[in-house]
């Protein structure tokens, strides 16, 4: 099994298998039950949180063959109000054609990889025009602040009068490097990240229809790892899978994937709160034992402390910028937090961001991160 396979076979196809965005997926199911969808989207966010997943279901559920009955008949609209959710029924023809890929009025550009110039320019040229069998032409503009300034100012003029039978939807990492043009034209919505609870969920159901077997320690392992993310965590889930045998426990996840567990970086942390260098080199020797990649350590242990200097600010901030936290991490980070001064995390992380750089430059994988805890606790200050 190749490590993409999983995430592609368990992409959603219709909004009732979206995970989390609820927010998102109930407005636009709204929008399409009652025939008012707009002509231009935005959809923000992190990486996986499901921006191409529900711009395809959009399109697939704007275009079903059920939708555009409902939508031109008022009597089936009223009768059918209560029942109608919006859903792409994934049975009609269109439905089939758009999930085979094989639907020409549904046009994918991906603007990151020529920065878009010729689709653009097609756009352009195509959109007046009628769809070929659809209801809709829809356009979905990936990595859509890469595109070109000219790109841009092309564009701009066909969403200023954006014809009846096209929308229009823009995914993006970065919508502030959206030009603020095109922003007042878009409805938008930020997908947020998913929690560890969310993602253990979702791999929780992969697991069972693959027929495979895991323990909640590992898919917790797999899901704190891929930092919000369900593509990364899906997979490092199928990588685990091709390689383990039986049950997946945390260790498997350990040694296949070389990731680091909350608990791990947790422990650590308190050796270093006790500046303890013997107790922290002795830890360290026991994860390179255990085949943990110091670069992956390195990293977990930099976002924790990253965590816990947010928090210190205001424990309020969780929701903001931690809320893939499961309640027993976030008290544990807090536990950190008031242990250590804001000054010290903050001396701690520089010395582990110096130590991240290092890495690069020496064959001996674990010297930066002793060299780190070297200078933070054995030279005079
Ligand atoms: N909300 C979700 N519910 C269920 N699965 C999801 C969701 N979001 C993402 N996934 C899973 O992660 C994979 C990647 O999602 P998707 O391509 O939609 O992410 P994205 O937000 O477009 O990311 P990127 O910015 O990297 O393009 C999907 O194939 C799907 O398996
Ligand atoms: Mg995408
Ligand atoms: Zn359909």
């Amino acid at each position: 099994m190749s490590s993409h396979v999983l995430y592609r076979k368990y992409r959603p196809g219709g909004f009732d298998e979206i995970v989390g965005q609820e927010h998102i997926v109930q407005t636009l199911r709204h929008a399409i039950a009652r025939g008012a969808v707009a002509h231009a989207y935005l959809f923000s966010g992190p990486k996986g949180t499901g921006k191409t997943t529900v711009a395809r279901i959009l399109a697939k559920a704007v275009n079903c063959e059920k939708a555009v009955a409902h939508e031109g008949n008022p009597r089936t609209q009223r009768a059918e109000q209560s029942s109608y959710d919006g859903d792409p029924c994934r049975e009609c023809g269109t439905c089939k054609d758009i999930e085979a890929g094989k639907a020409l009025d549904i046009i994918e550009i991906d603007a990151a990889s020529n920065r878009g110039i010729d689709e653009i320019r097609e756009l352009r040229e195509g959109v007046r025009s009628s769809p070929m069998r659809l209801k809709y032409k829809v356009y979905i503009i990936d990595e859509a602040h890469q595109l070109t300034k000219e790109a841009f100012n092309a564009l701009l003029k066909t969403l200023e009068e954006p014809p009846e039978h096209a929308i229009f939807i823009f995914a993006t990492t970065a919508a502030d490097k959206m030009p603020a043009t095109i922003l007042s034209r878009v409805q938008r919505f930020d997908f947020k990240k998913f929690t560890v609870a969310q993602i253990a969920g979702k791999l929780k159901k992969i697991l069972k229809a693959e027929k495979m077997q895991a323990d909640d320690d590992a898919l917790g392992m797999i899901a704190y790892a891929a930092e919000g993310g369900l593509r990364d965590a899906e997979s490092m889930l199928s990588q685990v899978l091709s390689h383990a045998a039986g049950q997946v426990t945390a260790e498997t996840v350990e040694e296949i994937l070389g990731i680091v567990g909350f608990s791990q970086v947790s422990v650590f942390t308190d050796i270093l709160e006790k500046k303890d260098v013997k107790g922290a080199i002795v830890f360290l020797r026991a994860l390179e034992e255990k085949g943990v990649s110091a670069e992956e350590f390195l990293k977990s242990l930099t976002q924790h402390l990253r965590k816990a200097l947010l928090l210190s600010v205001d424990a309020s901030l969780r929701d903001a910028v931690v809320p893939e936290l499961t309640d027993d991490q976030f008290r544990a980070i807090m536990s950190h937090v008031k242990r250590f001064a804001a000054s010290e995390l903050t001396r701690m992380l520089s010395a582990f961001i110096e130590a991240q750089d290092m890495m690069r430059k020496t064959p001996i994988a674990f010297l930066p991160l002793e060299l780190a805890l070297f200078k933070l606790y054995t030279e005079q200050h």
